[in-house]
């Protein structure tokens, strides 16, 4: 084994070396865990009280503990920024980036040979690996896992998808607010995060398809005691990993990323991974644009029954077979890269080649999927020219294909205060566009995308209606929603030029999304175009400052691409 990175702090002699071990001593640790024997496994946590979804992870990092000694590693815990989805104003990700520095500098400045990462709520998935793959030291992924089933009232809800729709039918009259209360508590019933297919699911199934974490890392119930014995293996192999070598750029390869986009759509997976894959890509060095999901994913069939495509929870995911089910689905249909190396050493086709499946109603076979072409859409037109997209699984068909009205709201604000509105001049064929919640328009991006439908419109019985924006969308929401327009509105995008009453036309088939106005009309509406200023300070007028297009990954263009594990600069 090659000398320990930590040994830089804990072997040096003479002053220095009594600063970095003496004050570590405090903590009752012996003299020969600085000797350089016994790799130092740092224990990147995102527990806070505030991020219900990781509440549990103490317990987890102690079951990481409990491998990392049994393999002769010297397991240290460290706190980085945790991010809620549900209590983080304005959006937990506004700052995702800030946490992504907040890892990154954490792993590099401090005595660690190699990373044990604990994910679970939305962005701290895709926070800590973006973090942790700027400085490239051995590194293992650990999401926290999903809640148990929501049950109410003889029947399943899940994280989300359940809400917006109990929420819908409170605000058509068909559900009664106190019934609507009493659900709060039988959805959560568990430690863990989102149990539908939604961004927190959807990214610990991208962290198991990338191969950054143990197989079955995504299904495993955070109540389930399989997830403590998947920590315990976790700390275990983390160990071995710093003995060879097997960094993060070893794993994180092109064709690491393409079978992510493959498991994506095999999943019905959230839109939200499009924008964090691509900036996890652009920070290992790896090219991937947002053509790719539509060029590798979009014929990729949905296996799985899972809401808000489909029917089931994570829990029933876990107990049909897991992740590994669908990724052997996928090698059978030719489509997954079977090469490709996982954090364990094994080739992702190997790990998987035994997997069984106990439930078909909820992962399918690859030959009568549960959807066909289920991936990613990715849109362009004089609407879009950098890109929008769009999840056709959790679409109505009929609209896919459809010209209609604009009805603009400027702003969320704007949304807000006239949706309720009786006297709203809105019907069924509108489209309804949302403008100013991109990256820098509202800044994070914020997941308003799948507006909510005019009231007068849910008492007549409709559904669903075509919505477009700049903003994101929650993996657990559904409907035939266009997102991530890009260029956005706050930026000039052509977006910011649509007028209440122009004619939107949205084709998925060829991939279209265009403004049916004269380009004359257009430049004369552009003259008159005012880009809203900067704000005034701090973290959020670097944000905005900074932040890239959703389309380039929404990173901060400063923190693209890697600075490694050496310390830049060493007063020591
Ligand atoms: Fe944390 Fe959904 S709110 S995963």
């Amino acid at each position: 084994m090659k000398k320990l990175r930590s040994q830089e702090w804990f072997g040096k002699g003479g002053l220095h070396g009594f600063l970095h071990r003496g004050w570590m001593k405090n903590q009752g640790w012996p003299d020969d865990l600085f000797e350089g024997k016994k790799p130092v496994i740092g224990i990147c946590n995102t527990w806070s009280e505030f991020t219900p979804c990781n509440g549990h992870f103490r317990e987890l990092a102690e079951g990481v503990k409990r491998g990392v000694w049994e393999a002769g590693g010297f397991p240290l815990e460290f706190p980085v920024m945790s991010l809620g989805e549900t209590n983080m104003r304005p959006t937990a990700m506004l700052f995702r980036n800030l946490a992504a520095m907040d890892v990154e500098e954490s792993i590099r400045g401090n005595p660690m040979d190699g990373v044990v990462l604990l994910m679970g709520c939305d962005k701290t998935t895709p926070a800590l690996l973006m973090g942790a793959a700027s400085v490239n030291l051995p590194t293992i992924g650990l999401s926290g896992g999903p809640m148990l089933s929501g049950k109410f009232q003889g029947r399943d809800i899940g994280s989300g998808t359940g809400v917006w729709k109990m929420s819908e039918d409170v605000r058509a009259g068909k559900m009664s607010p106190e019934d609507f209360l009493a659900a709060e508590s039988c959805m959560n019933r568990s430690k863990g995060h989102c149990m539908t297919m939604g961004t927190a699911s959807t990214m610990a199934c991208m962290v198991e398809a990338l191969g950054m974490s143990l197989p079955h890392n995504a299904a495993i119930p955070a109540a389930d005691a399989g997830r403590s014995r998947l920590a315990h293996l976790t700390g275990r192999r983390i160990v071995k990993m710093v003995r060879e070598d097997l960094c993060m750029s070893k794993i994180l390869t092109r064709k690491a990323f393409e079978n992510a986009i493959m498991v994506n759509a095999a999943i019905g997976g959230s839109t939200n991974a499009v924008i964090h894959l691509i900036a996890l890509a652009k920070r290992i060095g790896v090219k991937l644009v947002l053509k790719d999901w539509d060029d590798i994913g979009s014929l990729v069939p949905c296996l799985l029954n899972l809401q808000p495509s489909g029917k089931y929870l994570m829990e029933d995911f876990c107990y049909a077979g897991g992740l590994p089910v669908v990724l052997r689905e996928l090698v059978e249909a030719g489509l997954l890269h079977k090469n490709a190396l996982t954090v364990n050493g094994k080739k992702i086709g190997k790990n998987v080649a035994k997997a069984e499946c106990w439930n078909r109603d909820v992962i399918y076979k690859h030959t009568e999927p549960f959807k066909k072409s289920a991936g990613i859409a990715v849109l362009y037109g004089n609407l879009a020219p950098d890109g929008a997209v769009i999840k056709p699984s959790a679409a109505t068909p009929s609209l896919m294909q459809h010209s209609g009205r604009a009805v603009v709201f400027k702003n969320i604000e704007d949304f807000n205060k006239r949706i309720d509105s009786p006297d709203l001049d809105i019907d069924a064929t509108c489209v309804m566009v949302l403008k100013n919640c991109g990256p820098k328009g509202y800044p994070g991006m914020p997941e308003v995308g799948n507006m909510r439908l005019p009231p007068k419109l849910l008492k007549q019985g409709l559904t669903d209606m075509v919505r477009i924006s700049d903003a994101r969308m929650s993996g657990t929401a559904y409907g035939t929603v266009v997102l991530h327009i890009s260029p956005e509105a706050a930026v000039g995008g052509t977006l910011a030029l649509v007028e209440s009453g122009d004619i939107i036309t949205l084709d998925v088939r060829n991939r279209k999304l265009s403004l049916d106005v004269p380009d004359e009309i257009l430049m004369a509406r552009r003259q008159k175009l005012k880009i809203p200023p900067l704000p005034e300070r701090g973290y959020e007028r670097m944000y905005v400052e900074r932040v890239e297009q959703a389309h380039e990954g929404a990173d901060f263009d400063f923190l693209v691409g890697g600075s490694g594990s050496k310390i830049s600069r060493d007063a020591h």
